[in-house]
């Protein structure tokens, strides 16, 4: 299948082209690089030992989208790019909006113009707000706390309007878990622009010596050590999973949402004691206030990929770090070295 990969060049973008280039699709890779850099790409190809076409264009830009489908006969699109962080989202609410609201609209819009009516969305457990009991299943009530969540939700909504309103789309919407790790070969991998958000980046950049200490928000929770607890997920799992989805459900008209984890929660001490473990150093760490909005638990229930899709994850947790630490130890400086 020839599949145009949007926002290919980022994180789960990276390590989803080589999957599918490994399963033999063709790739075509839209990006503007507003959060990730052209190297990603050199060394998609490099692992895989295949070459596909890059276009540098942001997808709020309808006539460089249009070039990109009238040069390539494109059968699916896997939709990534968007902009992702939860707090600056806060501040920059209709930068987030317009980005990542707007610019699906025009890829749909450009979708419809060439024909194309598969579409594999990222989406995020985020839209499952505060869940009352874990583990999380498709059908609990939706609801967001930030405006990156809104877009999500919101965007699932669109697409799924998008269906109603045009039967030949097969629409999927996955919701991801807490992707981290990194390829075996330790060339890609996740490379934050500033200070990491996320847990594990920020864990990875401590033992690399780029940061003094981790700071471990709350010890009060309601779980087995008082840490926020979540299920991880290795991203070439997840990059699998876009690949099955891709493969089972392109041209299945319909509205298909999906949890991608593993089904299983660790707390915040517990990825700190598996990542030492996988650098082999002890690393510091201080137990501060909670951060607002965060929730105490949250993991998945990925029973309906394993059975509509024949996916599921493999990698654990000891596999996931010590990826994450090969990665931020051969690349300090992430993809600027
Ligand atoms: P990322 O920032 O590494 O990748 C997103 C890519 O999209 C970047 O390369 C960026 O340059 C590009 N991009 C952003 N806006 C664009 C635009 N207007 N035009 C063209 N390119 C644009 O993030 P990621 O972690 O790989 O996440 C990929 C997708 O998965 C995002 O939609 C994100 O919201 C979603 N997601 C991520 C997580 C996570 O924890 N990483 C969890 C759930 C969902
Ligand atoms: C994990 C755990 C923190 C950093 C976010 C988004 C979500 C999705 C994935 C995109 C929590 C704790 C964190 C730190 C810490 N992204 N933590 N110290 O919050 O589960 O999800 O990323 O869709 O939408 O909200 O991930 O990695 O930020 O936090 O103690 O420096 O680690 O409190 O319990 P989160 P995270």
């Amino acid at each position: 299948m020839k599949i145009l990969v949007t926002g290919g060049a980022g994180y789960i973008g990276s390590h989803t082209c080589v999957e599918l280039l490994n399963a033999g699709h063709e790739i075509v890779v839209v990006d503007n690089l507003s959060n990730s850099c052209e190297k990603s790409l050199d060394e998609v190809k490099k692992i895989t030992g295949k070459e596909f076409p890059f276009y540098k264009c942001d997808i709020l830009d309808y006539e460089g989208l249009t070039k990109v489908f009238d040069e390539n006969e494109v059968e699916a699109v896997i939709h990534f790019a968007g902009l992702k962080a939860v707090g600056e989202s806060v501040e920059k609410p209709l930068e987030y909006y317009h980005n990542n609201m707007t610019g699906t609209f025009n890829l749909v819009k450009v979708m419809k113009e060439h024909n194309v009516f598969n579409i594999v969305f990222s989406s995020s457990a985020t839209v499952y707000g505060s869940p009352k009991t874990v583990p999380i299943k498709e059908d609990f009530p939706l609801s967001t706390t930030n405006p990156y969540g809104s877009t999500k939700l919101m965007l699932e909504r669109v697409l799924s309007d998008v269906y109603v309103s045009d039967n030949r789309f097969s629409v999927v919407l996955l919701r991801y878990f807490n992707p981290i790790g990194a390829h075996k070969s330790g060339n890609i991998g996740e490379d934050p622009k500033g200070i990491p958000n996320n847990l594990l980046p920020y864990v990875a950049q401590v033992a690399v010596g780029r940061l003094p200490k981790i700071n471990v928000f709350g010890d009060c929770y309601p779980t087995k050590d008082g840490t926020g607890v979540r299920d991880y997920i290795h991203v070439v799992d997840l990059a699998l999973g876009h690949l099955k989805a891709v493969e089972k459900r392109s041209n299945v008209p319909g509205v298909h949402i999906y949890n991608l984890g593993t089904g299983q929660g660790y707390s915040v001490l517990e990825i700190v004691k598996a990542f030492s473990e996988a650098c082999g150093k002890d690393l510091p760490y201080e137990i501060v206030p909670p951060r607002a909005g965060d929730v105490a638990i949250c993991y998945a229930d990925a029973s309906k990929a394993k059975e509509e899709l024949g996916w599921e994850a493999q990698r654990g947790i000891a596999e996931m770090c010590a990826d994450a630490w090969n990665w931020q130890s051969k690349n300090p400086n992430g993809f600027e070295n």
